[in-house]
């Protein structure tokens, strides 16, 4: 297992991506714990992409439950049919909100989250969780993250 995080920050975006993701994988292979594996994910990621909140939240007795995240506190429970991530559940698709005031019944854990991108990790055509990344700048994430992002749910996929 990799003991530290080699990301230069002087990187573009996709170059820290580039750098983070096999990190990602050196650092969870060979661990079977699903818990432990996505709690190392979420933290590598907020440190090296220096995002203001990442965790997950797991479908888990009928809702979103929270599960492991880096960032201030955040809701617990979210019903499917709410806010950006009932939305990526139900829609079992990526959604990028470049300014969560204008996505309907967006839910605000923070009210210093401006952007959020959304992702699922699905199993047998069943979302086990969904990624979600939220930024305190407008418009912070498009195409590049979500590529990079969606890669490494593939990561996540695969432990199921
Ligand atoms: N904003 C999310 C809720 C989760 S928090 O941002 C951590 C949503 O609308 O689903």
């Amino acid at each position: 297992m990799a003991e530290s995080l080699i990301i230069d920050t002087n990187l573009s975006k996709e170059e820290k991506y580039k750098a983070l993701l096999p990190q990602i994988e050196a650092l969870t292979a060979g661990e079977t714990d699903l818990i432990a594996n996505i709690s190392n994910m979420v933290a590598a990621l907020r440190q090296g992409m220096g995002f203001f909140w990442v965790g997950v939240y797991f479908n888990k007795e009928g809702q979103l439950v929270l599960g492991p995240f880096q960032g201030p506190i955040a809701c617990t429970r979210i019903p499917y049919h709410k806010g950006v991530c009932g939305a990526c559940y139900t829609q079992q698709k990526t959604i990028l909100v470049p300014d969560v005031e204008a996505f309907p019944g967006h839910i605000a854990c923070s009210s210093d989250s401006k952007s959020e991108i959304v992702l699922p990790a699905i199993k047998d055509g069943e979302v086990k969780l969904v990624l979600d990344v939220d930024s305190d700048k407008l418009n912070d994430f498009d195409e590049v993250d979500q590529q990079y992002l969606e890669q490494l749910m593939k990561l996540v996929e695969s432990w199921y």
